[in-house]
């Protein structure tokens, strides 16, 4: 991996980011999850089974569902973000659960996703790598992952990004490129600005 840093005054003073981070009709959140969720350019769901990786407040797990998905699982690492999914979408199936622990067993219907949305959260991981490579088993044959996050310039596979309130790696386009190397990858369009933004978003459809 190359150590290209991007530092810089992005962040707010945010205690309780990841709790205010979605947007809601009832509730303003640092991102706006509406204008996301139409970059994200996602087929027509109907009838779809699809995994919601680092879900936050369920914003997409709960629009999957009433946009004709048929079964939605969700899952975040916190509780509190979980407690709130709960409550605003109960037909959703949500889990609080850290991506590194097994999926065996936690999660329902590995290798039957049509769908995997990886939104916004790809640079939290340690191990993109066995993330990408649980979500690729969890998905059916021709299932579709869809990558949202910021993206980087460069050679190397990932920038490391500093910010007030944590530190992040991003892949590079050439980085994806390889981490996707045994998938159809395909770069559908430039995503959302944010407010706290380092580097530009891009959406990426792969199929597995
Ligand atoms: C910036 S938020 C994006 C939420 C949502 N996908 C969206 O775009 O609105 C990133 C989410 O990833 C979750 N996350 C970070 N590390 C995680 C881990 N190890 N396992 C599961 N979720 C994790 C965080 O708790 C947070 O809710």
């Amino acid at each position: 991996m190359s150590a290209d840093r991007v530092d810089g005054e992005f962040a707010s003073s945010n205690e309780g980011y990841e709790l205010l981070y979605e947007s809601f009709d009832d509730r303003p959140g640092l991102s706006d999850s509406h204008a996301k969720w139409e970059a994200l350019k996602l087929p027509d769901v109907s009838g779809m089974t699809a995994l919601d990786v680092g879900c936050n407040e369920g914003y997409f797990s709960g629009h999957l569902a009433s946009s004709g998905a048929a079964f939605v699982f969700g899952f975040d690492a916190e509780d509190e973000v979980i407690a709130v999914a709960r409550q605003r979408f109960p037909d959703v199936q949500f889990a609080a659960l850290d991506w590194d622990l097994p999926w065996e067993g936690v999660i329902p219907r590995l290798g039957e996703y049509d769908l995997a949305l990886i939104v916004s959260a790809l640079h939290y991981s340690q191990a993109p790598e066995a993330l990408i490579a649980k979500i690729h088993a969890a998905l059916a044959p021709g299932g579709l992952l869809v990558f949202e996050g910021g993206v980087a310039e460069g050679e190397g596979d990932r920038i490391q990004v500093v910010r007030e309130h944590d530190v992040t790696w991003h892949f590079t386009h050439s980085g994806l490129e390889r981490l996707f190397a045994d998938w159809r990858i395909e770069r559908v369009t430039p995503s959302i600005t944010q407010a706290t933004d380092p580097i530009p978003r891009f959406v990426y459809h792969v199929r597995r």
